[in-house]
């Protein structure tokens, strides 16, 4: 048999030649099926064995110059995958006319740095300020800086599904089980959507009413004692303590106790920095599988909120005191779908995470946006007193929503200038395509192009938020259809869209309207000399939720006291 092949002039070894064929073939069955991390490994090392036998066994090699051989030929394979697949993303990628940056066109790993970095919303917005409104920012993804693409791809009646981030957030192919934020397939989540929705009916929201009272109420007597002896105080600590005390009673009937302890639950923080990690990795859904097999201490807060909700379960569901978990257990009566144990413990921790963090986040950038403008702070006393009377405890959630439109304006605009999941969420377009309009101009986004819309870029543009849309005005949300150039409400997008937007969104405006309320009519919250707000707004992180690097350090001063 022949070794060696000419191939334009050269005489190149036969098994060469049919490593640059492999490499190429590989190419296009990754294109068309997507093979995970198991499946590759099983088949490189398979073909890695089987090649080597015949090199020892047909050919008389020893068994060292066999495995050198091979493995030099499995570098030729990957080494021409790796060439073909930059030169399709950038030469012949059906989304190769859209603009962005190099990096982003070949590969989503530059995503994964950003996020690390904590950097997504602040990178996206510049590329966007560079290549205009539509930029590719990976292989197979768009960012549209349009408000009506939100309804588009995130709508009732759009073809859109979910991207592949959420497969890598619960660990990729044969992971964790789905939360109902996580799960893709439109009629099952529709299905799951179904039983949560009774978990925040008008009638449910009502009954968690006296948890926020009394979780309220709880803040204040801890920051008071605090106040009373003087001390400095991390603020936002105490907002996440609130957010989890909350969540942790209103969705499972459980209290993490940090408002109590004053400190943060164990279990919290790995959920915390666990999850940190999981938004990263999740950019590159094999990656999430690869890190599947690495320790990881997500097992022992799974382990803990099992034993969590064992408990909640035999101790039943107390009728003055209901909690969102209780609706979980019921089946859809629609589809008959029914959660398994499994999905009750995603879906706790979903609750836990989903609802905790976004909401605490905005109580703290209130705080702190209020310590930055006194002038906003004094109006917001005043149509609290108006509306509760001096220094009487704001407490009537119907009131603090219809007869408060300074506090509302106050909680919306700090979510437009820092909105707590700051990076638009994405959604995937079906086979067909889809027909889109920007600016006007009719777009048609090529088969399944992961797509999103970029919430913070579209918070802070002029042409929908003016004037000043970098800086911090509650004014604009009063009158603003007499008194802004540009207001658009549809660019304001802190909770998603449609079907798979924020389920808990009333909850969160519930809580934030009555802690924060109550907060600024108690104390007089002062940033200590040490803080410096441009290092804090600049350490604010979009890893998924907004996180701060930067604390927050404050003394209280009780108002009724001066
Ligand atoms: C200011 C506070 C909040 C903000 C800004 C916020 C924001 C969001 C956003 C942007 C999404 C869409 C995520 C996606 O499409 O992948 C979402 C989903 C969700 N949120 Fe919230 N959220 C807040 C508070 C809450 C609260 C208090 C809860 C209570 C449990 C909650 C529960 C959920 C759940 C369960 C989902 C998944 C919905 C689904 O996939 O159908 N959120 N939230």
């Amino acid at each position: 048999m022949k070794n060696h092949i000419d191939l334009l002039g050269h005489d190149v070894p036969v098994d060469v030649a049919a490593s640059v064929l492999i490499g190429l073939s590989a190419h296009i069955v990754l294109n068309r099926f997507e093979l995970w991390p198991k499946q590759l490994f099983t088949v490189y090392w398979a073909s890695v064995a089987i090649y080597t036998r015949h090199l020892v066994a047909e050919q008389g090699q020893s068994l060292a110059s066999a495995i050198v051989r091979t493995l030099g030929l499995s570098y030729i394979v990957i080494a021409t995958l790796l060439v073909s697949v930059t030169a399709h993303r950038l030469l012949f990628h059906r989304l190769r006319r859209f603009p962005g940056p190099l990096s982003c066109k070949l590969t989503k790993w530059t995503t994964v740095s950003t996020d690390l970095n904590g950097l997504r919303s602040r990178f996206v917005d510049q590329q966007h300020k560079k290549y205009g409104d539509i930029v590719r920012t990976g292989p197979r993804e768009l960012s549209i800086n349009d408000p009506s693409v939100i309804s588009a791809i995130g709508g009732g009646n759009s073809p859109c599904q979910k991207g592949p981030w959420y497969v890598g957030i619960h660990g990729g192919k044969g992971g964790r089980s789905h939360s109902l934020h996580s799960t893709v397939n439109k009629e099952d989540h529709a299905a799951r959507r179904r039983i949560w929705d009774a978990g925040f009916s008008q009638k449910a929201l009502k009954s968690y009413e006296s948890e926020i009272h009394t979780k309220t109420q709880q803040l204040i007597e801890e920051l008071s004692s605090r106040a009373r002896k003087g001390q400095v105080l991390n603020i936002d600590d105490w907002c996440l303590f609130f957010g989890y005390d909350l969540m942790g009673a209103v969705g499972f009937g459980t209290s993490f106790d940090m408002l109590s302890k004053g400190v943060i639950d164990k279990n919290v923080e790995i959920l915390e920095t666990s999850m940190a990690h999981i938004m990263v990795v999740s950019n590159l859904p094999y990656l999430s599988e690869l890190v599947r097999y690495l320790p990881n201490p997500m097992k022992d807060f799974e382990v803990w909120l099992n034993m969590v909700l064992k408990k909640r379960i035999e101790s039943g569901t107390k009728e003055d005191y209901p909690d969102v978990f209780a609706f979980l257990l019921d089946e859809d009566k629609q589809s008959g779908w029914k959660h398994t144990w499994e999905e009750l413990v995603s879906d706790a921790m979903l609750m836990a995470l989903a609802g905790a963090e976004t909401s605490s986040t905005v109580l703290g950038l209130c705080l702190f946006t209020l310590s930055q403008h006194p002038d906003v702070l004094q109006k917001l006393r005043d149509e609290l007193d108006d509306v509760f009377g001096k220094g009487v405890p704001c407490d009537d959630f119907d009131d603090l929503n219809k007869k408060c439109p300074y506090l509302n304006a106050v909680i919306n605009e700090t979510m437009r200038m820092y909105p707590p999941i700051a990076s638009g969420l994405q959604k995937e377009t079906p086979a067909s395509g889809l027909q889109v309009q920007v600016q006007g101009k009719q777009i048609v986004i090529p088969p399944h192009t992961v797509v999103h819309t970029p919430t913070m870029t579209m918070h802070r543009d002029p042409r929908y938020f003016s004037p000043e849309p970098n800086a911090y005005r509650p004014e604009r949300w009063l009158d603003h259809h007499k008194n802004e150039e540009r207001f658009e409400i549809k660019a304001f997008n802190p909770f998603s869209f449609g079907p798979t937007g924020c389920i808990g969104k009333t909850l969160a405006y519930m809580e934030i309207r009555l802690a924060l309320a109550n907060l600024v009519q108690t104390f007089d919250v002062k940033p200590t000399k040490e803080f410096n707000a441009k290092e804090f707004e600049d350490g604010l992180l979009d890893i998924f939720t907004t996180k701060r690097s930067k604390k927050m350090p404050v003394t209280l001063e009780l108002r009724q006291q001066k």
